[in-house]
């Protein structure tokens, strides 16, 4: 595995190595992708293998322009083109009807393919220059904390990979939000770094996919998943004073007032770890530095985290998600 620099050498680089069949660490805006050439099956194989992920889960495919999109997908609809076009790029992703020619190894035999063109110069520029579409998962091993840095990368995956592109901490932190919109009204399969309002102000109200839903039809549902390998335990906003923390037990603040009233009525001294996940309680923040601390977190070998839930507006639902998601490991 080799780390590459986001300048024009080492995206050239990358570009080279998609089209030869070989595995990419991607930096996007959301989180790293695990970039592979999305029509040689292949490559596509081997990005299975890495992540050790069941091949009934899909696979989003990135494309860097819209030109590119009919060698992939077509759009279902006038809405699925006007959501297309209010937030590509960026971080939405959507389910489409598939092109013949997209294999059925990354859609997992299904008749639509996720979609996605990502807003990162660096992820949109070795797409481009690579002229293929890129099918990339989270950069992690399966069910796992997603990456928002190369180290992450390169700690989980090392050698299964051929090349990281370092495009330094992703800015928004969390994954796509994956909507379906084959059907007569927008559905969010998995809430992630679009919110839903910005979506809804485009195209009226969407439904939220109930994630306890018996037959889930994105994996994003699934119910363990982002999970770090500590044990982690969801109370409700403000819940961690009463909670029954062990000494050693890690603690999660959505806010500097949280942690400050925690700190106020517990009067032992803990010896676990304190992490704020954004000071001044602002979601974006929140967003970007869940798993970046919980890696950390992960690093230092705790064997319990607590956390609360942040307020259920905005990103804010995406950090519950994913929450909630490693909670139930
Ligand atoms: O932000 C992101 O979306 C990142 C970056 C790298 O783009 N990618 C990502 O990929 O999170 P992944 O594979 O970890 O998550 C893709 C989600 C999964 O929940 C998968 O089940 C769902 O999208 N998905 C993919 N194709 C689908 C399809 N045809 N129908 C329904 N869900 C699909
Ligand atoms: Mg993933």
């Amino acid at each position: 595995m080799e780390i590459l620099a986001p300048n024009v050498s080492g995206i050239a680089r990358a570009a080279r190595a998609l089209a030869e069949g070989l595995l990419v660490a991607i930096p996007t805006e959301t989180v790293y992708g695990l970039g592979a050439n999305a029509f040689d099956v292949r490559a596509v194989a081997r990005v299975f293998e890495a992540k050790k992920r069941p091949t009934f889960d899909p696979l989003i495919v990135h494309i860097a322009e819209m030109g590119f999109l009919e060698e992939v997908a077509s759009f279902p609809n006038e809405l699925a083109r006007r959501l297309a076009e209010a937030f590509w790029p960026g971080p939405l992703t959507l389910i489409l009807p598939k092109r013949g020619r997209v294999p059925g190894l990354v859609t997992s035999g299904l008749d639509s393919v996720a979609v996605r063109m990502p807003a990162h110069p660096v992820a949109r520029e070795i797409i481009r220059l690579s002229g293929l579409p890129i099918a990339a998962p989270s950069a992690n091993p399966f069910g796992y904390l997603s990456p928002t840095r190369a180290e992450h990368v390169a700690r989980m995956l090392g050698e299964a990979v051929d090349f990281i592109v370092d495009g330094g901490a992703s800015d928004i932190g969390v994954e796509s939000t994956v909507l379906d919109v084959r059907g007569p009204r927008p559905r969010i399969l998995r809430p992630g770094g679009l919110p839903r309002g910005a979506i809804e102000e485009v195209c009226g109200p969407v439904e939220l996919v109930d994630r306890s839903s018996a037959q889930p039809t994105s994996p994003g549902q699934l119910e363990s998943h982002y999970a770090p390998r500590a044990r982690l335990r969801l109370v409700g906003a403000g819940g961690l004073v009463a909670a029954p923390i062990a000494e050693g037990d890690a603690v999660l603040f959505f806010d500097d007032a949280s942690r400050e009233s925690f700190e106020r009525a517990r009067t032992v001294s803990a010896r676990g770890a304190h992490r704020v996940l954004s000071p001044s309680g602002e979601l974006r923040e929140a967003a970007a530095s869940l798993f970046d601390i919980l890696h950390e977190l992960d690093l230092a070998g705790t064997a319990a985290i607590w956390a609360e839930r942040v307020p259920a507006e905005g990103l804010g639902l995406a950090v519950n998600d994913r929450l909630w998601k490693a909670s139930t490991k």
